[in-house]
Order: C-alpha cells, then structure tokens, then sequence
C-alpha cells in the first residue's frame, strides 16, 4: 500500500520513509507539490501526507489540485496535513479545503506511533481501536484487578526464594477472579507498570486475564478455562532464574543469547510437571511460543498437531509481548499489534485472531491516556 509524502525537507522525507517501512506500508516521495501530483497520476496512493510551507506550490495549493482531481477516487484520498504550522487560522483553512486531519511534524520524531494511528484511522483500519497501553496501574486498575496482580507477585517471589508453592490455593484464586469476571466486576486487562522489575509478574497476569476473557468468549468449558488460565499464570515461569535483560527483550539477542532463551518454555513444562498442574496447563506453557507454520520454537510443532490452547496461548503470548514491552518506546498499540500479527502470515490461526479482535472490541479496553 503506498502513502505519498510531499514536504519540502529531505529530512522529514527520510523518517516519514522509515517509520512507514517499519509498519509494512511502502511511501512515494516528492520534494514539492508539483512532483507529488505527478506521482500521484502515475502510481496508486492510498492516502497522501502533505506540508504545509513548501515553496512554489504550497500545501493548500496542491491539497486544492488533489481535490480537483478527474479521477474521483483520487480526488477523494484521505489527505493528512504534517506541518510545523501552529496557526489556527492556517489549519481550520487546509482543514475547510478538504484536509481530513492535521498533525504537528514534532510527533513525527517524539511520537511516530500517534503518526502512524492518524494514518491508520484515515485508512479506516480499526478505528474503535484507537487505544494504548500506557494508562498508569494506581489509575485505571480495579481493587480485584489490582489485588490479583499482588497475589501473583507474592507467588512468584515466594516460588522464587524457595518456597514451596500451593496449586489449590491459586487454583482458588483464578476461581474468584472467574467468578469476579463472570459478574462483570471488571473487563480491563490493560495497563502500565510504573516499575519495570515487575515485567514478568505484570505480563503474566495480563495473560491470565486475557486467557481468561478469549475463552469465554470462545465458550470453553469452566475446566478448561480453568486450566488454561493456570498455565497462563506459569507459561513464563521457566524465565524466573535466567538473567532478566535476557526474557525481557527476546528481540536483538545474540544466537546463544537466544537459545538460552528458549530453554524458558522447557523449564516451565519440567517446573509445572513437578508442581503436578494438569495436562490443558502443561499444553499451554509447551506451545506458547510455537506457531501454525512451524517457525515457532522450542518443538517446532505447526498446525497439524497445534490445539486450540495451544493456538490461543500463541496469541495471548504474542499479543501481550508486543503491547506490553519493558521499554515503553517498544510497545505498540492494540490495533497496530493486530495489524502486525495478521500480517505475518501463517504463523497464528486467522479465525482465532478476528475472534480476539472482535473481542478486545466489544470489551472496549481502556482508550489511551
Ligand atoms: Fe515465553
Ligand atoms: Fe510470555
């Protein structure tokens, strides 16, 4: 899909190019008004940035000729304003002229990704999923929420030292936090964590609750929601004693660096066999890393011997690994984690992952900060 960029500056060019690379979109570039219209005749655009202040034709000028255009749908492409213009009367003008949206260019290097949501939501893709992660935890959690994440943290740091570990006692816990669900008591999921040493406890239960909101709405039965939920809470257990830069950031790791990292899932199956958790558990944390067209890791399994545990843990996992990164800089809005995750062929169950859409649609998680 091409976006054609049109700004007098090579340099806005050049990260306009990368950021749009970067998110699988393919950019046309012209330096003026002039060559964008003659780019814009010769190529097919699915929507066009445009500056304002460029010399000879100016972005209204060419926004007018754009408008103009013979070819109806030409003349009708979503058109969004990137300028460094700040005033008012300037942009209600570009906006009344038929400009669809207007972005200053600093968020073009502070914030691509508020760029890249103005593009997607011209482009019609998602739109209700116009939403972040970056809601802070003391703001937005529910107590039930809230004392979840503190029970599981407490486990976790008992396990860690030693301690031995009671699966009836979470057992009941994931019942209550069911139960809470089943009430209505609350359907967030999503948040921050103001300190980044909790990653793994924070992913964890993020993929407890996520597990726990797409099998109900898949309709499991109770016992495998159960059980699914539990293997959630321990899919990343085996990481809990391996360096922690190494678990947070997989991407970027050096081969031996890598395979270290794999051995978490081995880890987590040996762990939950001692603890003696049940088999829909045990399936969960073998397969969460595995994908449908066998580029997964550490058994390399691909479709024909994936369940449907195994298929939503994929997606739970990944789905909160690209949402929820350590560095904030990282993460990726919900709709663009999607996005990406359908792009990539092959390597999640595509019914599945429209069902989990449609899901993080009707709960309507928390919109950005
Ligand atoms: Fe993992
Ligand atoms: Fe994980």
């Amino acid at each position: 899909m091409n976006i054609l960029c049109i700004d007098d500056s090579p340099l806005v060019l050049k990260v306009g190019e990368k950021i749009l690379q970067e998110n699988n979109f393919q950019s046309l570039l012209a330096k003026n008004g002039e060559e964008g219209l003659t780019l814009l005749e010769e190529n097919e655009v699915a929507l066009i940035v445009l500056d304002y202040h460029m010399p000879k034709m100016d972005g209204l000028q060419t926004l007018q000729h754009i408008r103009r255009n013979k070819n109806k749908e030409k003349a009708n492409l979503p058109v969004l304003i990137l300028s460094d213009e700040n005033n008012p009367e300037i942009i209600t003008t570009l906006l009344q002229a038929g400009a669809n949206d207007y972005i200053h260019k600093a968020w073009l290097t502070h914030k691509p990704m508020v760029f890249m949501e103005k593009i997607f939501e011209l482009l019609g893709f998602e739109a209700k999923f116009k939403l972040c992660r970056f809601n802070k935890l003391e703001q937005t959690l529910s107590p039930i929420v809230k004392n979840f994440h503190l029970f599981v943290k407490d486990y976790f740091e008992s396990g860690l030292s030693g301690n031995e570990i009671s699966v009836e006692d979470i057992q009941a816990k994931l019942n209550d936090i069911d139960e809470d669900y089943l009430k209505g008591e609350f359907v967030e999921i999503i948040y921050d964590i103001v300190v980044p040493e909790d990653y793994l406890t924070v992913h964890t239960v993020n993929a407890t609750l996520l597990t726990m909101m797409f099998t109900h709405y898949l309709n499991f039965p109770k016992s495998k929601i159960l059980d699914m939920m539990l293997g959630a809470l321990f899919h990343d257990f085996g990481n809990a004693g391996i360096e922690s830069p190494i678990f947070r950031n997989p991407s970027g790791l050096e081969e031996k660096e890598f395979s270290t990292y794999m051995r978490h899932v081995e880890r987590g199956v040996h762990i939950a066999k001692i603890l003696d958790l049940p088999q829909q558990s045990i399936e969960f944390i073998a397969n969460h890393h595995e994908k449908m067209d066998g580029s997964g890791f550490p058994w390399r399994k691909n479709s024909a011997n994936l369940s449907d545990i195994s298929q939503v843990a994929l997606i739970i996992d990944s789905f909160d690994s690209l949402t929820f990164q350590r560095e904030e800089q990282k993460r990726l809005m919900v709709f663009e984690a999607l996005r990406r995750m359908k792009s990539w062929e092959g390597q999640y169950s595509i019914d599945l992952l429209e069902k989990f859409e449609k899901l993080l649609a009707e709960k309507n998680i928390k919109p950005d900060a």
